[in-house]
């Protein structure tokens, strides 16, 4: 029921050259393109904003899946909507009071809006949002401490992606940190379906080949056993 999204993160692409890679990941396959914005606050590193995200957004008509890293998601859905942003995913730990006016807000702004999750942070936290009048319509398990790229893929938290899976079928799962040909599987069979690599793709000698290798992992373990 839910298909394979593949989404080379940009954060390891050459910033400098940023229309071209992103050319480059769609023409190899790439369902989405996965944009970090991180505040320096949420997470102690500085990347990319609103103004990039619109100077991209001339050069591409891809889905920009944008993982909000900030503090003050809140603050930033008018400029990210306006900029032609097409997913604005954001963290429960720091929107717990007001989840609900966020999603409202992301979704009027033309976005579609998703929740992340910290390592450290329990799955029943994003039920509510799930589950609610205006529901999220994704949920990014975090397989790594967000703040940068290049770290090990976490196993424990294949736990949360099948608790997810189980409660909502057709809900997209996305998994973010360490994901390449040595932890697809596992994060495919517990359920993941929007599959988020950065350095395995970009530091690959043919990425396309890891594009595709990630896509048939999902395929396979999402395509009904006989
Ligand atoms: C980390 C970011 C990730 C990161 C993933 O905070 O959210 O999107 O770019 O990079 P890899 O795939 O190299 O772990
Ligand atoms: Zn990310």
């Amino acid at each position: 029921m839910v298909s394979p999204k593949i989404a080379p993160s940009m954060l390891s692409s050459d910033f400098a050259n940023l229309a071209a890679e992103a050319k480059r990941m769609v023409d190899l396959g790439a369902n989405w393109l996965h944009m970090d914005i991180m505040d320096g606050h949420f997470v102690p590193n500085l990347t990319i904003g609103a103004p990039v995200i619109e100077s991209l957004r001339k050069h591409t008509d891809a889905y920009l899946d944008c993982h909000l890293m900030v503090t003050n998601p809140m603050d930033y859905v008018e400029q990210m909507g306006k900029a032609g942003a097409s997913g604005f995913t954001f963290h429960i730990e720091v929107a717990q009071e007001n989840w609900q006016e966020l999603v409202r807000k992301i979704k009027s702004a033309g976005m579609r809006p998703g929740v992340a999750l910290k390592p450290g942070t329990p799955v029943e936290q994003v039920y509510p949002l799930v589950e609610g009048a205006t529901p999220v319509e994704m949920v990014l398990v975090m397989t790594v401490e967000p703040g940068f790229g290049g770290q090990k893929f976490m196993p424990t938290m294949m736990d949360k992606v099948q608790t997810l899976r189980q409660k909502y079928p057709t809900l997209d799962i996305e998994v973010d940190g360490g994901l390449g040909p040595s932890t697809i599987d596992a994060a495919a069979a517990a359920g993941a379906n929007c599959i988020v690599a950065g350095s395995s793709v970009f530091g690959a000698p043919q990425p396309g080949d890891v594009i595709t290798l990630l896509r048939e992992s999902v395929e396979k373990a999402s395509s009904p056993t006989t």
